[in-house]
């Protein structure tokens, strides 16, 4: 706050969100700052905390405008408080809550004197819709300023006026692409799309908005921020009821088209936003509040918060039981393999972890390769204006290309993506261990071959672990560390906290064949192959699939995976778990017939001659695997099987100890193989159903189709005890 007008705090009870200062050239301050949390969130009484300061304002002839501002160093409102939302005991309680905060936002809105928000750090759904009832916006180019209304990822919708003030700022069709996607912009962006209207540095964030907001009170009304909306079909969908009706119906069908109906705030967004353009900003709000509630009480919305929740406490987790294991500080970093996994990690590493990192491959030409892959990664994001060009260049400069093991020994951890070969993994770890520093943690990126394999024989086996990466690494939000019992606790929480580092959500699994992630997706795989056995016609079996909630269909996955890596795969976890693991006899014919999925072209699908995203049923594969489609099979219990399949192996890895909580198994499997979040995860999953009742499913299909479908021992124990996942957490 760079100001030398006199500024003098309102008092205040200690317990209130909000400050009231007057500053000496008659501009008030509205202060944001929740008590004792580092970042501000909207709670119940900050409706009633707010009428109080606007009643001050009002009547204070001395206050000539006014700015709504953060106490917080970083951060704007980040949103509304969920725990709050959680605890709220019924949908009319919460659409009230909704009720209040809008009558104040509406109340600030209507100010006669100019309000002008000033933003620096996350100004994110309640925060955003804040700043929104202001007559004005300021932000910070800081990378920390993000504007977004993010509900819709937890199931709900804005319900202090987003749905209404957005469209009217931006546009219909700009605003409907921000609150059904959640995104979040940074201030340059927000400022093309008219949400802001200047952006400026963070130090002088707070002068400006004054500054804006004295020369609004003290001149002619000035033409308020507005994006460079398309005139034409803003005309034809604020003043034809026509043009509106069509919009709107080809904007329920994309959507549907996409959420298959899983996603309700989606459908009710579009309702609520249609409404108020229609029948006007009263109506729209009553609309918005009323689906809130119902919303905030559905089933998707609970789920979606419960993980929201669990990710936030991973966040804090430092992956080890002893509190007082701190992880040792990583400095340096090392990429054994430069190939799609390793130059993925050394992004991550570079970009979210800001390490500098050594890239070593075999020879100049593989490391010459992965040192282009990174440089188009880097590019991208340059591209797409995410980074400027000095940022990509010091990203880039981070990353120094390698063949041989030189300044090993001022490396802290080693993460290896060199070939699935476990003489290999073992030969790079002793020429690691041998060049490396009496600390150095080396870390396998295996996908299939246990930790404990590549470690044995190691000098230095408590400083072996696994962090097993997911393709796209980039994109992929987990990670999967992976402990032997030799691990040591310090050597974990460090492969931990770099993970976080490097934006991942990180689950601590112990080491067994498939680990967690690929151990439930056996099954599941293996019981969509069954099912097309049987005759089941790909599509059928896929579509089944999405419909449920997945991303895309098992086969289709099989297909991006590498049909030879999933048959491999599925002969480890058969190895190692014996008959309920057992794949359908023929499937690798597949294989012998060259059909490795899309990396060359065959699969389930042919993508040959396609364009990306195109493919259609390569109905060849029915005659390899000497199978009849039946075009009208479509059994209702397709998904069902394969759903079942995971999640009682997924119920297995926490008996076997392979998983810490059921609450690392429902993120793992949500981010990791796309598990439908708003099913919470297969735990989260199996409570809603009713443990007693996924017993019963899987028996009557462990009678029908064998004892691959056995109940977990854990699971037929919560049955008899009718308890639940979540409750077995919170007794521990
Ligand atoms: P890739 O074939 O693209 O890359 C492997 C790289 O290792 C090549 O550049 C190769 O030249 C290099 N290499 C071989 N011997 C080496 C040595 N002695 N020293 C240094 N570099 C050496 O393979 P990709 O897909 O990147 O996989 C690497 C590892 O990651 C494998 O263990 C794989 O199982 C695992 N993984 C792969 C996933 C995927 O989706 N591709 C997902 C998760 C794990």
């Amino acid at each position: 706050m760079a100001s030398d007008a006199e500024v003098t705090p309102a008092s205040r009870a200690d317990s209130s969100a909000i400050r009231l200062e007057r500053r000496a050239d008659g501009v008030a301050v509205i202060r944001i700052d929740v008590p004792g949390e580092s970042v501000n969130t909207l709670r119940g009484p900050f409706a009633v905390e707010l009428e109080a300061a606007l009643d001050a304002i009002e009547g204070e002839a001395a206050i000539s405008a006014v700015v709504v501002a953060s106490g917080k160093p970083d951060g704007f409102v980040a949103g509304a408080d969920i725990k709050e939302l959680l605890a709220a005991r019924s949908a009319r309680e919460i659409t009230e809550l909704s009720r209040r905060g809008q009558a104040a936002l509406a109340r600030l809105a209507a100010l006669e004197k100019p309000v002008i928000a000033a933003i620096h750090g996350a100004c994110l759904g309640g925060g955003l819709e804040l700043a929104l009832a202001c007559h004005g916006r300021v932000a910070s180019t800081d990378e920390k300023t993000k504007l977004g209304l993010p509900e819709v990822r937890l199931g709900l919708l804005p319900a202090l006026g987003g749905t209404q003030r957005l469209p009217r700022l931006i546009g219909v069709e700009a605003a409907l692409d921000l609150i059904l996607t959640g995104k979040q912009l940074d201030a340059k962006r927000a400022q093309r799309l008219g949400l802001v209207d200047e952006v400026v540095a963070a130090a002088i964030v707070e002068d400006v908005a004054v500054k804006l907001a004295l020369r609004r009170a003290a001149g002619p009304a000035v033409p308020r921020a507005g994006g460079k909306r398309k005139a034409f079909t803003e005309a034809l969908l604020v003043k034809n009821p026509l043009g509106r009706a069509v919009f709107f119906e080809q904007a329920k069908k994309r959507t549907l088209a996409k959420t298959h109906g899983n996603y309700p705030a989606a459908e009710r967004i579009l309702d609520v936003v249609r409404l108020g353009l229609s029948r006007g900003m009263e109506a729209g709000l009553g609309a918005e509040s009323a689906a809130f509630g119902e919303l905030a009480e559905g089933s998707e919305a609970r789920e979606l918060m419960g993980l929201f929740f669990a990710q936030n406490e991973l966040k804090k987790d430092s992956g080890v039981a002893d509190p007082s294991i701190e992880p040792r500080k990583v400095r340096r970093v090392a990429v054994l393999g430069a190939g799609l996994m390793g130059a993925g990690i050394a992004y991550v590493t570079a970009v979210g972890a800001k390490l500098s990192v050594r890239l070593k491959d075999r020879d100049e030409r593989s490391v010459g390769r992965g040192m282009a892959h990174l440089a188009e990664l880097i590019g991208e994001r340059a591209r797409t204006r995410r980074m400027s060009n000095f940022e990509r260049d010091r990203e880039a400069a981070r990353i120094t290309p390698a063949t041989n093991y030189d300044g090993f020994d001022g490396v802290d951890l080693v993460i290896e993506a060199v070939f699935e070969d476990l003489t290999l993994k073992r030969t790079v770890l002793a020429e690691t261990l041998t060049n490396g520093g009496k600390n150095l943690i080396f870390a396998s990126n295996t996908s299939s071959l246990p930790i404990s394999r590549i470690a044995e024989g190691s000098v230095a086996p408590e400083r072996v672990l696994g962090m097993h990466y997911f393709s796209p690494v980039p994109k992929m939000p987990l990670l999967e560390v992976i402990t032997t019992e030799h691990t040591a606790p310090w050597v974990t929480a460090t492969a931990v906290e770099l993970g976080k580092k490097q934006g991942k959500t990180v689950i601590v699994v112990r080491d067994g064949a498939g680990f967690y992630t690929s151990r439930i997706l056996g099954p599941y795989l293996n019981e969509a192959t069954h099912l097309l056995g049987e005759g089941v016609p790909i599509e059928v079996i896929d579509a089944a699939l999405v419909r449920f909630g997945f991303p895309v269909g098992p086969l289709t996955l099989l297909d991006e995976v590498g049909i030879d890596v999933g048959v491999k795969v599925g002969k480890i976890l058969h190895d190692a778990f014996g008959e309920r693991m057992a794949p359908p006899p023929g499937i690798e014919r597949l294989v012998e017939d060259e059909r490795f999925g899309k990396k060359n072209g065959r699969g389930f699908y042919d993508y040959a001659g396609k364009k990306r995203g195109e493919r259609e049923v390569d109905r060849s594969v029915y005659a390899v695997l000497g199978v009849e489609p039946k075009a009208d099979l479509a059994p209702s219990d397709a998904a069902e099987r394969c759903v079942l399949a995971l999640v009682n192996e997924a119920v297995h890895c926490l008996g076997d100890g392979i998983l810490r909580s059921a609450r690392d198994g429902d993120i793992g499997a949500v981010f990791g193989l796309g598990f439908p979040p708003f099913r919470g995860g297969p735990f989260r999953y199996i409570d809603g159903v009713g443990a007693l009742e996924i017993v019963r499913r899987l028996e009557h299909h462990e009678k029908v189709h064998g004892h691959r479908f056995r109940p977990a021992p854990l699971l037929s124990e919560l049955a008899r005890t009718n308890g639940s996942f979540q409750g077995k957490q919170r007794a521990c």
